[in-house]
C-alpha cells in the first residue's frame, strides 16, 4: 500500500526535522514492509514568497487534497512579518481543509526530566484539544486610521455552535478513550460574556452524553497555575483556538522541551487530509546549527502514520523514539549532547532493531 504524503518543510529547523521525519518513515516502511510513503515536497516557504510574493499557488490546497496526509515543518522568518507568513501558509491550511481538531499529546518521556522537580513521568500525561478552525484566529477584524497615533484596531472572536459543539464532542471521545476518563474544560468566561460564555453552555451540554467522564471546569489564568502545580489532577483539556496554543507550549515546557511536542491537524470527517507537525516554530536562532530536536517531527509522524491506518508501524516507531530518549541519545535542549543527525540515526537503527 503506498500512502500519498504532501510534505512542506517551510523555514529554519521546519526543514531539517522534515529531512530527519521524512528519512524515519522511510526506513520504517522498508523494515516492517508491506508500505511506503510517497512524499511530495512543497517548497511554500518564505524565501520563495520573498521571490514570488505568495506563499501557496492559487490551486495549493487543490494540490494537497490528492494526498492522504499532509507533514508540515514549520513557517516563519525574520525576514517576513509573522501574521503574514501564518496567514499565509499553515492558517489558510488548517481552514480550508477543515482540520477543526488540533490534538497535542503531552507526556514526559524515558530518560527526560520534567522542570518540575516535584512531578513524576505517571504525574504529567495529558492531551490537549485545541478548537482549530475559529475563535480567537478567525482572522476578522480591521485597522482604522492605522497610521496615526488615532490607531483602533479590533480582532473579532467568532464562535459558534457548531464549531463548539463538534470540538467538545471529539474532546469527550477522547476522554472516554483514555483510561482515566476525565476532561478538564478551559475558558475565560469570567471576563469574556459571549462565546466564552457559549462555549461554557455547550460543554455541559455535550456532558450529558458521557456521564462516564469526569468534568471540570477551569479559568486560563488559574490553569497556568494548576498545570504548574498538580500536573497529575488533569488528564484530558479542552480549549479554545489561542487559549490551547498557549497551553500547550507551556505543557511542552513542562515535559522536558517544546522540541518533543507533536500536534495532529485532523479533519475528523476524513474528507479532506489531515495534518502533522510539530508544535514548535522555525527556531531562527538555532536553524542551521543542525541542533533541532527531531523527536516532536518524530512523534507527529507516528501519529501520521497512526491516522492512515498503521497502527503497528505507528506503535513501533513510538518505541524506537523512547528507547532512544531512555539511552540517554538527546539534542541539548533535553539535556543531552548529540545533534539533530545523531538522534535521527540512532531511532532508525532502533527500528530496524526492533
Ligand atoms: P519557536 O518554537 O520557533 O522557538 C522557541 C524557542 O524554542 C527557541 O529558543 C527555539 O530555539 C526553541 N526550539 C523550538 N523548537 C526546537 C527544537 N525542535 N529543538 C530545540 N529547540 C527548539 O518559537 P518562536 O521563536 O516564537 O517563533 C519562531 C518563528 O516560528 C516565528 O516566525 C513564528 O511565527 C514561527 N512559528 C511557526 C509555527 C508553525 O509553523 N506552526 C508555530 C510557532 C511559531
Ligand atoms: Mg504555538
Amino acid at each position: 500500500k503506498i500512502h500519498r504524503i504532501a510534505s512542506i518543510p517551510g523555514d529554519g529547523i521546519g526543514v531539517e526535522i522534515t529531512q530527519a521525519a521524512e528519512k524515519v518513515l522511510h526506513v520504517l516502511a522498508k523494515t516492517l514492509g508491506g508500505f511506503e510513503f510517497d512524499f511530495t515536497t512543497f517548497d511554500w516557504s518564505s524565501a520563495n514568497f520573498l521571490k514570488r510574493g505568495w506563499y501557496m499557488p492559487p490551486d495549493g490546497i487543490e494540490q494537497l487534497k490528492n494526498h492522504d496526509a499532509i507533514y508540515f515543518g514549520a513557517v516563519g522568518s525574520p525576514d517576513v512579518p509573522d501574521h503574514i507568513s501564518l496567514w499565509g501558509l499553515i492558517l489558510p491550511i488548517r481552514k480550508s481543509l477543515n482540520q477543526y481538531v488540533n490534538v497535542r499529546p503531552t507526556r514526559i518521556l524515558p530518560g527526560t526530566t520534567s522542570p518540575l522537580t516535584t512531578c513524576k513521568p505517571a504525574d504529567l500525561d495529558w492531551v490537549i484539544v485545541r478548537e482549530n478552525s475559529e475563535g480567537e484566529y478567525s482572522g476578522q477584524g480591521g485597522t482604522s486610521h492605522g497610521d496615526t497615533t488615532y490607531a483602533v484596531a479590533t480582532e473579532v472572536s467568532i464562535f459558534s455552535y457548531t464549531g463548539i459543539h463538534r470540538i467538545m464532542k471529539y474532546a469527550f471521545e477522547t476522554a472516554r478513550s483514555r483510561p482515566r476518563k476525565k476532561l478538564t474544560m478551559v475558558t475565560k468566561s469570567n471576563a469574556q460574556r459571549h462565546g466564552m460564555v457559549l462555549w461554557d453552555k455547550i460543554f455541559y451540554e455535550v456532558a450529558k452524553e458521557y456521564e462516564d467522564v469526569e468534568i471540570d471546569k477551569m479559568l486560563v489564568d488559574a490553569m497556568t497555575v494548576r498545570m504548574v502545580l498538580n500536573p497529575e489532577s488533569m488528564d484530558t483539556i479542552v480549549a479554545t483556538n489561542l487559549h490551547a496554543d498557549i497551553l500547550s507550549d507551556l505543557a511542552a515546557a513542562l515535559s522536558g522541551s517544546i522540541g518533543i511536542a507533536p500536534s495532529s491537524n485532523l479533519d475528523p470527517t476524513r474528507e479532506n487530509p489531515s495534518m502533522f507537525e510539530p508544535i514548535h516554530g522555525s527556531a531562527p536562532d538555532i536553524a542551521g546549527k543542525g541542533i533541532a530536536n527531531p523527536v516532536g517531527a518524530f512523534w507527529s509522524a507516528a501519529e501520521m502514520v497512526r491516522w492512515v491506518g498503521q497502527e503497528v508501524a505507528a506503535d513501533k516507531l513510538m518505541q524506537a523514539i523512547e528507547n532512544v530518549t531512555k539511552a540517554g541519545i538527546k539534542t541539548k535542549d533535553l539535556g543531552g549532547q548529540k545533534n539533530t543527525e545523531e538522534v535521527t540515526t540512532a531511532v532508525c537503527q532502533e527500528i530496524e532493531r526492533l
